[in-house]
């Protein structure tokens, strides 16, 4: 495996998930959430967010596409759709990996609020901010990162590295 530089450990990771998951707690306590993981990327953030999370939690899969290796094609595509019945007057988590254009939040958010939930929130363990092209920012972030193509914690680079523990960079 190629040499990799560490940005946040599993610790750092483990520690703001719970500081995120009481946060989303504190907003909906004693009402019902849905957490919206979007595949592939989310997955891992979405189970430890949940795992966390006090409050009575139901979990949905959604998985669209845009990236092809280090670069978003803007043009998304809905590979796994999400039920109505499910959505409609829920109180809605879409759980994300990464905002970097914003394209995939923006689409996500609008196929989403067209199921009409009762409350919409977003909540992502990364923010690339200066790399946004759409005006959108997500409710809740982890941590912002720079213009880096990170890897690991579910995140990949042509489906590899999606299982490291923690969340880097490979070295050039
Ligand atoms: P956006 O539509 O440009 O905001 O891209 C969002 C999606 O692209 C995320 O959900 C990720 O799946 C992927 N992505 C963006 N930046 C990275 C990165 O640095 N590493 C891995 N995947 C990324
Ligand atoms: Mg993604």
């Amino acid at each position: 495996m190629e040499k990799i530089d560490v940005l946040f450990s599993n610790e750092k990771i483990d520690e703001r998930v719970k500081e995120l998951a009481n946060t989303l707690y504190e907003k909906f306590h004693d009402e019902e959430v849905v957490f919206v993981c979007t595949l592939k990327g989310a997955v891992f953030f979405a189970c430890d967010l949940m795992k966390n999370y006090k409050g009575d939690a139901r979990v949905e899969f959604l998985r669209v596409s845009s990236y092809e290796g280090e670069s978003s094609t803007g043009k998304i595509n809905l590979k796994l759709p999400l039920k109505a019945e499910n959505i409609n007057g829920k109180n809605v988590i879409i759980v994300e990996d990464i905002v970097d254009t914003g394209y995939t939040l923006e689409y996500i958010k609008d196929y989403v609020n067209n199921m009409h939930p009762k409350n919409l929130i977003t909540c992502t363990l990364l923010d690339k901010k200066a790399r946004r092209v759409v005006e959108i920012d997500p409710d809740y972030s982890g941590f912002v990162v720079d213009d880096l193509f990170v890897i690991g914690y579910g995140l990949d680079y042509n489906q590899k590295y999606r299982n490291l523990p923690y969340i880097g960079v490979v070295r050039k």
